[in-house]
């Protein structure tokens, strides 16, 4: 048995398909390419949600969202003074903590704008910087740049930030994804389960990344140095942050469509042809040292460069992931549910036996 239940079939879903030998990502029938960059949040909630979530998502996306980020910002702002030592992704756990099932802000729509909002005031609250109400007017996409800078974005930078949170919708039975699903199955409902993918989200194998991401490219400095900066950090044992997939034997699609958004922030400091340098480096490196495993780049790489150009601290990225993969989270919970079935697998015990009666 692999111990990282590779080849484990857990769930039967509709919802997207990660195919790792071609790099391909199917969400809901269409290629990632045909969403990401093509429609907004809101559209791909609706596609995603579409006979899976109640609440007329399909009809009423954007209005409903809208609502739940003001109700939720009313909600979350009291409870960040009891939140003073904590990082900004256990600042988000707290206030999500706060939805109880019976809550209005429980109800799927409302779920994914208090999630925004959470991830928005757990960005400034760690800041030290006031929290910026929502706007109710503005779509979802705008809305939370706003939320998190503190200024609007143009219609380039809401494009970028849009087609990164269609980009991150869902992937498949990922370890936070996973999580929920085994939440849900115990009935425990919708913010318990989100809860505990967003723990699962929190550490830097699954969605801490790109923040690290960006510390190794300041490391780094200039292309002239990658080459010997990766093959120290190889040697001292550590990995590649941005590189290497569960899934992926090859590139992740996810990265292609966040580089051409980010090719689209033109006269940002986006560090593109540092990162490109660094990429081309590292691919070459990894496939001499670590010849036995296929690694690429990972969609947290060009994330980093991404939400770095858009004026997002980095200690916010998984917060936005978080964001993003709320639509997934939420319509796996859905899913599971239906299924009627706990999640219970075996273990294989290898301890001691009792000793015999002498
Ligand atoms: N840098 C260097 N070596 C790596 C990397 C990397 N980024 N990723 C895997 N490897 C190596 C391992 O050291 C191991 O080598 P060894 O056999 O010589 O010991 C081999 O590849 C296989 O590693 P596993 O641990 O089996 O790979 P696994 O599938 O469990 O890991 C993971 C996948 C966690 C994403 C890994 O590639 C990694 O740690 N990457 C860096 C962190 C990162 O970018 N995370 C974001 C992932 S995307 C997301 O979750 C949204």
């Amino acid at each position: 048995m692999a111990n990282g239940l590779d080849d484990v079939v857990a769930a039967e879903t509709v919802l997207s398909h990660v195919d790792g030998e071609a790099g391909r990502l199917i969400v809901r029938g269409y290629d990632l390419e045909a969403l990401a960059g093509h429609v907004t949040y809101e559209q791909a909630l609706a596609l995603l949600w579409s006979g899976i979530v109640e609440d007329g998502i399909v009809e009423h996306a954007g209005g409903d969202l809208a609502g739940a980020r003001v109700e939720a910002f009313g909600r979350f702002v009291p409870l960040l003074q009891a939140a003073p030592k904590l990082t900004p992704i256990e600042t988000m756990r707290f206030l999500l903590s706060a939805v109880s099932d019976a809550d209005e802000l429980a109800r799927p729509v409302a779920m994914v704008g208090a999630i925004a909002v959470a991830a928005a005031l757990a960005i400034r609250h760690a800041d030290h910087k006031a929290a910026i109400a929502p706007d109710p007017s503005l779509p979802h996409a705008a809305d939370v740049l706003r939320m998190v800078r503190g200024r609007a974005g143009d219609d380039a930078e809401v494009g970028a930030l849009d087609t990164y949170l269609v980009a991150v919708i869902d992937h498949g039975l990922n370890a936070s994804t996973f999580a929920a699903r085994v939440v849900a199955s115990t009935a425990a409902g919708l913010p318990s389960s989100i809860v505990a993918a967003l723990s699962a989200l929190k550490g830097p194998l699954h969605g801490g990344a790109p923040g690290p991401v960006l510390d190794m490219l300041d490391a780094i400095g200039s292309e002239e140095r990658a080459e010997a900066w990766l093959e120290a950090a190889l040697d001292r044992g550590e990995r590649l942050m941005g590189f290497g997939h569960r899934v992926y034997r090859v590139r992740d699609p996810r990265a292609d469509v966040l580089k051409g958004a980010l090719g689209l922030l033109k006269g940002r400091d986006n560090r593109i042809a540092l990162a490109e340098a660094v990429e081309q480096k590292a691919l070459a490196i990894l496939a001499r040292r670590k010849a036995k495993r296929r690694l690429d780049v990972n969609v947290e790489f060009y994330t980093a460069l991404l939400l770095e150009a858009l004026g997002i601290p980095r200690a916010g990225f998984t917060l936005l992931f978080a964001a993003g993969r709320a639509g997934g989270w939420i319509a796996h919970v859905r899913e599971q549910e239906k299924t009627g079935r706990i999640l219970r697998p075996q273990s294989r015990y290898i301890g001691p036996m009792p000793m015999a009666a002498a």
